[in-house]
């Protein structure tokens, strides 16, 4: 079985990162640290996840020109991601996140997105070659409208299955989700787009269906440490219950989830074991500090898939 190419369009930007005791509340600055600084944005880390799973990857993004956009370059490179589509910005800077991890591993993001805010149609139109290649299309809210359509459109017209993780949630038209083939929002995306909010099964069933009912044939709602709920029609969908472990950082862990589950259905796995192995990469993720440099390699979630599912 190959490992497929996995194409992500989407977010680079550089994540500025302190633990906090607690968070701070409006007004109040809180003494926080140690502080890191790493690769981030959701279209860069879950590139990062697919290719330290063995997948072939191009991102697509934009970035400044300026010393973060070589730092971006570099770390794509090193993670042996195809850079040939990251376009540089002379007017923005590289975006940049500002992340305040609690002492639960619990977290919050404000993300400036700079120069991956402007990437254009007709910049994705340009890596169309990657796109038709590809064996899946990864695809976030972490950019430009216009280039969230172009990708669809292009991955439409190839035949590409395209995975949309609606994060972070804002209006997108609406339309392009019959060309979907994977949404994957968590809780609070998925009450964003159906009105439903989800706390239990139930929940989930309701929010699943009418996303289905907008024409996405396969609705995968992520639940945290409680996993993935999948639905793909009929009367009722399934949990896959999330590994336990002990967490210390839960930022990217949805980006874990989605680049595991891009590597799996391009390496041919069947729906049902990619949400398994999805699940084990986001599990294994929230075990190490940081977004894109928390992501497990292959050999890790192996052998804690083997030890697991004794
Ligand atoms: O999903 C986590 C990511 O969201 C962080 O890396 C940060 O960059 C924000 O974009």
């Amino acid at each position: 079985m190959g490992q497929g190419i996995v194409t992500v369009v989407g977010s680079y930007v550089t994540d500025l990162m302190s633990r906090t005791p607690h968070m701070p509340r409006v007004g109040e600055t809180v003494l926080g640290g140690p502080f890191k600084m790493g690769p981030g944005g959701k279209g860069g880390n879950q590139a990062v996840a697919a290719a330290r799973q063995g997948s072939m990857v191009y991102m697509v993004s934009k970035v400044g020109d300026d010393e973060f956009g070589v730092y971006a370059r570099a770390n794509f490179t090193k993670e042996h991601i195809i850079t040939e589509y990251v376009f540089v910005n002379t007017e923005e800077s590289t975006g940049a996140a500002l992340i305040a991890v609690d002492d639960n591993g619990d977290n919050m993001i404000v993300v400036a997105l700079g120069a991956c805010g402007k990437l254009t149609a007709s910049e994705v139109a340009q890596a169309s070659g990657a796109i038709r290649i590809s064996t899946v299309v990864l695809v976030q809210l972490e950019t430009s409208t216009e280039a969230v359509v172009q990708t669809v459109a292009a991955a439409k017209n190839y035949g590409v299955p395209v995975i949309l993780n609606p994060a972070p949630y804002h209006e997108f038209p609406r339309e392009i989700l019959k060309d979907i083939t994977y949404i994957t929002p968590n809780e609070t995306e998925a009450c964003s787009l159906t009105g439903v909010q989800v706390d239990n099964e139930e929940d989930a069933l309701r929010a699943a269906k009418i996303m289905y009912d907008m024409g996405v044939p396969n609705v995968l709602i992520t639940l945290g440490k409680k996993g993935c709920y999948f639905y793909n029609g009929g009367e009722t969908g399934l949990l896959y219950s999330g590994f336990e472990v002990q967490a210390v950082d839960t930022t990217g862990a949805g980006d874990a989830f989605n680049g595991g589950l891009a590597y799996a259905l391009a390496a041919g796995q069947e729906l049902d074991d990619a949400i398994v192995y999805a699940n084990a990469v986001a599990a294994l993720s929230v075990t190490k500090v940081g977004t894109a440099p928390a992501m497990p390699t292959k050999e890790e979630v192996d052998a804690f898939l083997v030890e697991r599912m004794r």
